[in-house]
């Protein structure tokens, strides 16, 4: 991939997102995590519950007000829109896909008053005709039929829930779409399906995707780069393919040994690699380091050798 800034769709910069800030219970979410997307590239956020997958893709889109930090979207600090119209524009542009099909439904709306929502804060439809004709070519675009905008949430499986929420995503016309584990609240079977119409619609329209998962398994089908996360921190980034083949953080690796093999010859000889968080507390400064081209580790200037050496052992 080259490393020209335009081919950067979104460059975030040491993010804080810190909660209760000052108070006894102050949680820091999101510590001074930097990573660039490529534009039409899916970027998977990996890591376990709790380390600051969502709060990064609600900073992202300004769900929230980030602490500090910069987000800069198509070469625009975001935070520098002034204008109402500048800043619509931009919510246009990126749009959301939440965890929870159930919840982020709303029950009493019908389908096509949830698909339709962002064709009417923006006024993409000239009348209802044109309304109905656009939720009746997304709810196709997403494998559901027309007979499905006059029916409710409740009336459909998590997987069809899932495919509306993706519509009214679409119905915009984003470049961006931050997919917040889309799956995870599906079944095995479900799963796969919503996965491959991401990547039928990514090929189709030329979307660029954050890609949040709890397991590096799910995120490897999918994704370009992977950026592993912990205690809201970015602890290594790097493409799937050498996250997978030469993982070099002690945390990647202890998720990685923690995947079982289909192979029980090669199930048998798998060793279990422990983390220990407390090896970021010895007071040393740490940040990203490139350690080979494109591979990037939370060290300190001490163990770079360390990582180098690693690297080089592959
Ligand atoms: N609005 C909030 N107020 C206070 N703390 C919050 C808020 N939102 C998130 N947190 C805390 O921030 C941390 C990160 O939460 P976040 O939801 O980003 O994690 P996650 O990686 O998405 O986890 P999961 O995989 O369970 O979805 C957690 O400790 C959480 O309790
Ligand atoms: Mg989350």
């Amino acid at each position: 991939m080259t490393e020209n800034n335009s081919d950067k769709i979104l460059e975030v910069k040491h993010l804080n997102q810190f909660f209760n800030v000052g108070k006894a219970d102050e949680v820091r979410a999101v510590n001074d995590v930097s990573f660039d997307i490529y534009r039409g590239e899916t970027f998977g956020l990996v890591g376990e519950s709790g380390s600051g997958k969502t709060t990064t893709g609600r900073a992202i889109i300004h769900l929230y007000e980030p602490t500090s930090g910069e987000i800069i979207y198509n070469g625009q600090n975001i935070d520098a829109l002034k204008s109402r119209s500048q800043q619509q524009h931009f919510r246009r542009q990126m749009q959301m896909i939440f965890q929870d099909p159930y919840a982020s439904l709303n029950p009493r709306m019908k389908v096509q008053d949830i698909v339709a929502e962002g064709i009417d804060i923006n006024h993409l439809a000239q009348d209802k005709d044109d309304r109905n004709q656009q939720v009746a070519q997304l709810l196709e675009t997403v494998g559901l039929n027309k007979d499905h905008a006059s029916r409710y949430p409740h009336e459909f499986s998590g997987g069809q829930r899932q495919r509306i929420g993706i519509a009214r995503a679409l119905a915009v016309n984003p470049d961006f779409i931050i997919c917040d584990e889309p799956i995870s609240a599906l079944d095995v079977s479900i799963q796969a399906q919503v996965v491959n119409l991401l990547k039928k619609l990514q090929k189709e329209k030329g979307l660029t995707y954050l890609f949040i998962a709890h397991d590096l398994s799910m995120v490897k089908y999918i994704s370009d780069r992977i950026g592993v996360m912990h205690y809201g921190k970015m602890l290594e980034i790097a493409s799937a393919d050498e996250i997978y083949s030469h993982p070099l953080h002690d945390y990647t690796r202890s998720l990685l040994s923690a995947v079982p093999i289909p192979d029980p010859r090669l199930e048998r000889a798998r060793e279990e690699i422990a983390y220990d968080p407390a090896a970021e507390s010895d007071g040393q400064k740490r940040e990203l380091v490139e350690i080979t081209p494109n591979h990037f580790v939370r060290a300190a200037p001490a163990e770079v050798a360390m990582y180098r050496e690693r690297a080089a052992a592959k």
